[in-house]
């Protein structure tokens, strides 16, 4: 069967307003050609992120009304730290409001500056945390994660080799936790085996470094060890994704993920005297250990969310969607990164719009054709994020639950309409900057006509 059946039905719906290209074109010149500057109500299909942008399920909006919204031993943090205590087997359960914080309260506990965190790939705000406390974080991205065409699995996994041989320099007391990012969004949301995960806790253990998890997307990961792995193809999705969790330490985890709801997060572990100076972080900045910045509802539509995410029947229907997505941009000639991943399908910027230079930022020109087009909101991951970099990427992300295969097909034909345009495609200058993290605010403008070829 070819169409993808999504498993469940529409309950409540959202309309969005149906805007035209003319009217996008001057909202698109009005925001600056920076997709972070277009009001939401006119984008019509917003694939920016799968962070916080999901549906919650009928037993989820249940929970909402029978959160327990007290101060101090809320039942709904007991259930929430019954449901995840079950699913990582960690001992300490902390709630936070989104995964950030617990990376500055796991961070703010066990970092001091010129320290140094390892990880396969640190996400931007794992690495700003690592950074702002005057500590390292160092990458070590697979070698097969390079080549964006290739379609070797498990390119999100950690190069062992090469963090042994760093970890043989460092010097004693310099590297206080090593982590792994489960999926590895850095790099294309691609997954890490069950071996890398254990290779890599092993090599940790062996040299006395405690080992966490970002685990915002341990369920996509533990699906694709389920997929993949013949070692694994009859276990299980719980036991798979306990046996992740089983090879670390503890975990982060952006709740906004796989976590299915809109807001929270979660840090865990077993150490007893580090849970007990994260408490004291948590209270300062987050709330009591009992809610951890959040409310009972939302405690509650968590516990509610980590029960359903690892039904084998949605997480097939996301793998189908995205490649489904995937599959049927690379028909109409767009440059997708492979292999694709299940929270996203990258398209290799450089690749689609060759005439424009990095410089010109081949991404944003592209995310914003697609807007133009039709009225989709993809993000660009390359050069105007980050400076000078290796690829330059969009970015389209599934919100889980959201939308469709006919909102998916809408995507698919409007990127085909773009790349049958693309080579009068112009690239983009800035004019305006923040010295920051300019990708959210910058102003940007298209080249003059012939500027993008030289002529
Ligand atoms: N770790 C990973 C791997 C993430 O992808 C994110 C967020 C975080 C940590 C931080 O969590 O947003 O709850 O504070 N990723 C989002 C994205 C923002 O669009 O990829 P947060």
């Amino acid at each position: 069967m070819k169409t993808v059946l999504e498993p469940f039905r529409i309950k409540a719906v959202e309309p969005f307003r149906i805007t035209s290209e003319a009217e996008r074109r001057d909202l698109l010149a009005r925001a600056h050609h920076n997709l972070f500057l277009v009001k939401a109500e006119d984008v019509m299909i917003d694939l920016l992120t799968d962070s916080g942008t999901g549906a919650m399920s009928t037993e989820q909006w249940a929970a909402i009304m029978t959160g327990d919204e007290s101060y101090a031993g809320s039942r709904s943090f007991f259930e929430l730290e019954a449901v995840v205590r079950d699913l990582t087997g960690y001992r300490h359960v902390f709630p936070v409001h989104q995964g950030r914080a617990a990376e500055r309260i796991l961070f703010g506990c066990m970092l001091t500056p010129g320290q140094a965190v390892p990880n396969n790939a640190h996400f931007d705000t794992t690495r700003a945390n690592v950074e702002y406390l005057g500590a390292e974080a160092k990458d070590f991205v697979a070698e097969a994660a390079a080549d964006l065409r290739d379609d070797t699995p498990w390119k999100g996994n950690l190069d062992v080799e090469r963090l042994a041989a760093w970890l043989d320099e460092q010097p004693a007391g310099r590297v206080p936790v090593g982590m792994l990012t489960i999926t590895n969004n850095r790099v294309g949301g691609q997954p890490v085996s069950m071996q890398n995960l254990r290779e890599v806790g092993e090599l940790y253990r062996s040299r006395g470094i405690p080992f966490l998890l970002d685990a915002a997307r341990f369920a996509e990961n533990a699906w694709w060890i389920h997929r993949l792995d013949p070692a694994w193809r009859e276990v299980p999705l719980r036991r798979v994704a306990r046996a992740m969790f089983d090879l670390a330490d503890g975990c982060m985890i952006s709740a906004k993920k796989d976590g299915l709801v809109n807001i929270g997060g979660l840090l865990c572990l077993n150490d007893d005297a580090l849970a007990a100076k994260i408490k004291d972080l948590l209270i300062l900045g987050e709330g009591f250990p009992t809610y951890g910045g959040l409310a009972g509802r939302d405690l509650a539509a968590l516990a509610q969310g980590l029960r359903e995410v690892l039904d084998e029947d949605y997480l097939q229907y996301r793998e189908a969607s995205a490649q489904y997505l995937a599959e049927h941009l690379e028909r109409r000639g767009v440059p997708v990164v492979r292999p694709a991943g299940l929270h996203a399908v990258y398209v290799d910027a450089r690749a689609a719009l060759p005439h424009v230079p990095p410089e010109q930022l081949p991404g944003q020109a592209l995310a914003c054709e697609l807007y133009l087009q039709g009225g989709v909101r993809a993000v660009e991951i390359g050069t105007l994020m980050f400076g000078e970099t290796d690829h330059d990427l969009v970015r389209l992300c599934l919100p889980r639950r959201v939308y469709t295969q006919s909102h998916i097909d809408w995507v698919i034909e409007s990127f085909g309409e773009v790349m049958r345009r693309k080579d009068g495609i112009r690239g983009l200058r800035i004019v305006e900057q923040a010295p920051v993290l300019r990708a959210f605010t910058a102003r940007l403008r298209p080249m003059a006509a012939g500027a993008a070829t030289g002529v």
